[in-house]
């Protein structure tokens, strides 16, 4: 089947989704259920309309665009990423594999492909770990791998809840429970996304294959020392919650290069004091850190190590300390038959193809657990993400969405 991309529109939808920001272009900031998230939803609900697609949102607002089957009672092939977006991102991450996907079923409906399965565009909630300290909160809790209780526990910075959120978004009153997919829903998920890294452009790669999901983790904790006047309080007497923070952050890149593993990566992303104030010793500290390893063992190991320094720390500098695991997952290994699948597609088109570790997490790290999965990669510059310059090309883009397209027609035909 030979399928035409229309790049120019996904080009022009890209760029207008961009401009659904918090923050000015060309930064992309769209924080969970903020004003800009909920439009940047409303603008990709209405192309999957335009696109014959029925939409429907589920209580933690993930949103599915189904173009219905020749035979409904089969499981469904879905496809899909996110559109969320951290603070001082780009115009790229997830949102390739989702105006991709729309654009992908048009070329397929275009080309008067009818397909035997349903295909559906999953657009999931909150892969980013902006607003609760944990990603992919749709993904998890449609693979069930958060509880119930766990996410009725989630704060945001200002102490409120999931709940709060799903009023503010007009899903209050439904029921999280209904959430989690039913087994079998799916025959498999493939989502495409930018590579996040930098090997398909060293290599001069069009398409990359994920074999295998690096494993992600994140601990916050806060700290509670005595603040006080910066003149006043002479230094034998002080517990300043700051210092305690910055022995932390050093352990935990000590952590990570300790495990003599280069797949150990170990961030303190966030760190916040109170009340900051040049003159004030720093009197509350707030850190979130993300430990990562392609292996189980490494990535706890660091951890063990990490939460160690951080009582040490604190209890030297007679600070409070309190400790969330906020996550720790297992990675994931995608389905050889379905990476198999994506191989043959984009050497029918004539690209070849790189089978790959993804070190940044995903959505597919929880569909994995629910039906067979793998992703597809496509170059970014420079391997640059989660930054205003991020890009990849139109040409880059279009060639990703026509594998896409071809692994959706192979896997719903
Ligand atoms: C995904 O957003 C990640 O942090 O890997
Ligand atoms: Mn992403």
């Amino acid at each position: 089947m030979n399928l035409f991309v229309d790049s120019q529109r996904l080009q022009r939808q890209i760029d207008d989704l961009a401009a659904i920001s918090e923050a000015p272009a060309p930064v992309v900031t769209r924080v969970l259920f903020s004003e800009a998230d909920q439009r940047g939803r409303h603008f990709v609900t209405d192309l999957c309309r335009a696109a014959r697609l029925t939409v429907r949102e589920d209580a933690v607002g993930n949103l599915f665009a189904r173009w219905d089957g020749q035979e409904p009672g089969l499981a469904a092939v879905a496809t899909g990423s996110h559109i969320d977006a951290i603070p001082n991102a780009g115009r790229y991450d997830g949102v390739v594999g989702v105006l991709g996907a729309i654009e992908a079923m048009r070329s397929l409906q275009q080309a008067g492909f009818h397909p035997k399965r349903s295909i559906e565009l999953i657009i999931f909630t909150a892969e980013e770990p902006t607003r609760f300290g944990i990603g992919c909160l749709g993904s998890r809790l449609l693979s069930g791998a958060l509880s119930l209780e766990k996410a009725a526990a989630l704060r945001d910075r200002e102490g409120r809840d999931l709940e709060h959120w799903r009023s503010e978004a007009g899903l209050g009153g439904t029921d999280l429970k209904s959430v989690r997919l039913e087994s079998g829903a799916y025959a498999g998920f493939v989502e495409l996304h930018i590579e996040q890294g930098p090997l398909l452009e060293q290599e001069n790669l069009p398409i990359g294959v994920v074999e295998k999901i690096a494993a992600p983790s994140t601990l916050r904790l806060q700290l509670t020392g005595v603040g006080g006047h910066a003149g006043a309080v002479l230094m034998p007497e002080r517990h300043d919650a700051l210092l305690a923070g910055a022995e932390i952050a050093l352990a935990v890149e000590q952590a990570a290069l300790a495990t003599g593993s280069p797949d150990t990566v170990g961030t303190t992303g966030v760190f916040r004091i109170e009340p900051g104030a040049v003159n004030s010793v720093p009197c509350r500290a707030w850190l979130e850190v993300d430990v990562r390893d392609t292996r189980l063992e490494t990535r706890d190991e660091a951890l063990r190590r990490i939460e160690e320094s951080a009582r040490q720390s604190c209890a030297r500098r007679g600070i409070g300390l309190e400790m969330e695991l906020l996550n720790a997952d297992a990675p994931a290994l995608c389905d050889s038959a379905l990476v198999q699948e994506v191989v043959q597609a984009a050497t029918e088109l004539g690209l070849p193809v790189k089978r790959m570790i993804s070190r940044a997490y995903h959505d597919s790290l929880f569909m994995a657990q629910v039906c067979p999965t793998t992703m597809i990669f496509i170059p970014c510059r420079g391997g640059v993400s989660q930054r205003p310059d991020e890009y990849s090309s139109p040409e880059q883009i279009e060639q990703g969405v026509k594998v896409l397209a071809r692994v959706l027609e192979q896997l719903a035909g």
